[in-house]
């Protein structure tokens, strides 16, 4: 049976799960990863174990199922795997205004960033204990601090997530286990996110990070027990900024951002704006 104590980290075939496992690599730490059936899970399983020497077990599993996390935790518990790091980082993003969605995507939204991250948490508790000092590391959002205009549902679970850590970080101190929530801002982690990311206004474009920036300094502050961790000097700039600034500032702001979006979405829009009449 092998004693060593690994790091579980959701959502890593791809984007940021796939920066915090090889920061992990790197930093000699076994890993259990876990991600969407798909072909880049075991190409970065083997990747790891050739470049970094460190042991990988990927499990390929859909975690928008209530059962798959469960059935997850006991694979592991049946392989005698000990947990002392959970990474809850998998996620479903998306832009657009609320009512053009399905249900069936906020339903599985949800799923993904709010329950999966409850339950996976929920499930280890007893294995982090026993194997303390342990970690639980919740991937949040810049949106989980601000209402975003056609962020709504992601915002919404996002902001769950960052006042699940904080009560969550307070009962387990005396455990030896922290809990920290990382709020990362945009991150070039796919090419449509890079390319809109380009796109971005200005403070906005400045505060883009690499999700390899962003992973290091994420795991660094959730070993110094840091409880929220905003990466980035602009992204700091911003959430100060959001504190200072009066509230009917802050809703201008994100009107302005609103009207940008739907420029950009509808370009037929720009120009015509004051010629719309409105049907009797
Ligand atoms: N990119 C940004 O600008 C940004 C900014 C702030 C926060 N974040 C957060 O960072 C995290 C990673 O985002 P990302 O940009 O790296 O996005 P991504 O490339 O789409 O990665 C999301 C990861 O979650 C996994 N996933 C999605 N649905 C799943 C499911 N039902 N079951 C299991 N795994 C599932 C995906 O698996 P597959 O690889 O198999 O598809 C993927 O590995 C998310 O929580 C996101 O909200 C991202």
């Amino acid at each position: 049976m092998n004693r060593e104590k690994y790091t579980l980290i959701t959502g890593a075939g791809t984007g940021f799960g796939k920066a915090l496992a090889l920061e992990c690599a790197r930093l000699g730490h076994p890993l259990v990863l876990v991600s969407l059936p798909g072909p880049e899970l075991s190409c970065l399983a083997d990747f790891i174990r050739k470049n970094h020497q460190v042991p990988v077990i990927s499990v390929e599993t859909d975690l928008s199922e209530e059962g798959n996390c469960i059935a997850l935790y006991n694979r592991i518990r049946n392989a005698g795997i000990r947990i002392n790091v959970l990474i809850n980082n998998a996620g479903i993003g998306g832009t657009d205004r609320f009512e053009k969605k399905a249900m069936s995507f906020y339903k599985k939204q949800l799923q993904v960033n709010v329950l999966a991250p409850t339950f996976l948490s929920y499930l280890f508790l007893d294995e982090l204990k026993s194997n303390s000092p342990s970690h639980i590391l919740n991937v949040s959002s810049m949106a989980g601090f601000f209402c975003v205009p056609q962020k709504q549902v992601y915002g919404g679970s996002k902001s769950y997530l960052l006042s699940f850590s904080g009560s969550l970080a307070l009962e387990l101190k005396k455990q030896n286990i922290s809990v920290s929530v990382v709020c990362p801002g945009a991150m070039n982690t796919t090419d449509s996110l890079t390319w809109q990311n380009k796109k971005a206004s200005h403070i906005l474009k400045w505060s883009v990070m690499n999700p390899e920036r962003v992973a290091s300094i994420a795991l660094k502050k959730m070993f110094a027990k840091r409880k929220v961790i905003i990466p980035g000097f602009w992204n700091n700039v911003i959430c100060l900024l959001h504190r200072l600034l009066p509230e009917w500032f802050r809703v201008f702001l994100m009107e302005q951002q609103l009207k940008r979006i739907e420029r950009k979405q509808d370009p037929q829009k720009q120009g015509l704006a004051g010629t719309v009449s409105i049907a009797a």
